[in-house]
């Protein structure tokens, strides 16, 4: 079939062309047996990295990690293996640039931040039985021109942390995505916000749910759910959200 009418086929079925990025081969592999600590800025070549481990839920931690950035640190062009428990974290503010997640295990991405703002652009995730981006401490994290395929939320305010509190911010911008519901969990008692716009592969009514969080520092605990869908406040629709991709 010439690509043009693959193309035209691909308008038909689903209404509107949207662009969604073609997932890289690996140029090679690697087996890290600790984590890539790095600061500055680190660049995959578009190889694979892993920890030649079978993901088990659960049981991860830092050390567990594939890579951990630095404040300020910047990671491109990479694919993180199947192989793996706890795929990035951040320490501080960076920069994920290309990054593509073949199978999430606990989760993809990990922010520890204190303050400021770490961007997510370009790259996917496939296969995250949980979440793909864990917000555990406190800023803005904006994602844009992300890929999933998979998930259970692709971004949460962290809802029992450890002396857990807010405020925390999350933008998802030209997120497409498929097999999932949920994009944004974010704790309304700590003043968090998520922004959705121009997203689309889940129920736009649904994409956000809004949460207490609670401080298991203080008595084991799970955070309740208030409520689901856009409320303005908590959950703001950005506009240009579709059901469908
Ligand atoms: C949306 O993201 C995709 C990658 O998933 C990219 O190819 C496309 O150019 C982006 N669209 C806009 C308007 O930035």
């Amino acid at each position: 079939m010439k690509l043009a009418t693959a193309t035209s086929l691909l308008i038909a079925a689903t209404g509107s062309l949207q662009l969604i990025a073609a997932w890289p081969s690996a140029t090679g592999n690697v087996k890290l047996s600790s984590p890539k600590t790095i600061t500055g800025t680190f660049d995959c070549g578009l190889k694979r990295y892993g920890r030649g481990v079978t993901c088990k839920r659960g049981e991860g931690g830092q050390q567990d990690a594939v890579f951990i950035l630095e404040s300020g640190a910047t990671l491109k062009n990479c694919i993180i293996g199947a192989d793996q428990l706890e795929g990035v974290h951040c320490k501080g503010p960076c920069k994920i640039q290309n990054v593509w997640w073949e199978k999430v295990c606990e989760d993809a991405l990990t922010i520890l931040q204190t303050s400021g703002t770490t961007t997510i652009t370009g790259g996917g995730a496939k296969g995250a039985t949980d979440k793909v981006i864990q917000h555990n401490g406190k800023g803005t994290v904006h994602v844009k021109n992300f890929n999933v395929q998979g998930f259970g939320k692709i971004y949460r305010s962290c809802g029992n942390c450890k002396g857990n509190g807010g405020p925390r911010h999350v933008i998802l911008e030209n997120i497409t995505a498929s097999g999932g519901k949920v994009f944004a969990g974010v704790n309304q008692n700590y003043g968090d916000t998520a922004t959705i716009k121009n997203s689309c592969g889940a129920k736009v009514s649904t994409m956000c749910e809004i949460y207490n969080g609670c401080d298991k520092a203080v008595k084991s605990c799970e955070s309740p759910k208030l409520s689901v869908g856009f409320n303005g406040k908590t959950c703001i629709n950005g506009g240009g959200n579709k059901d469908s991709c």
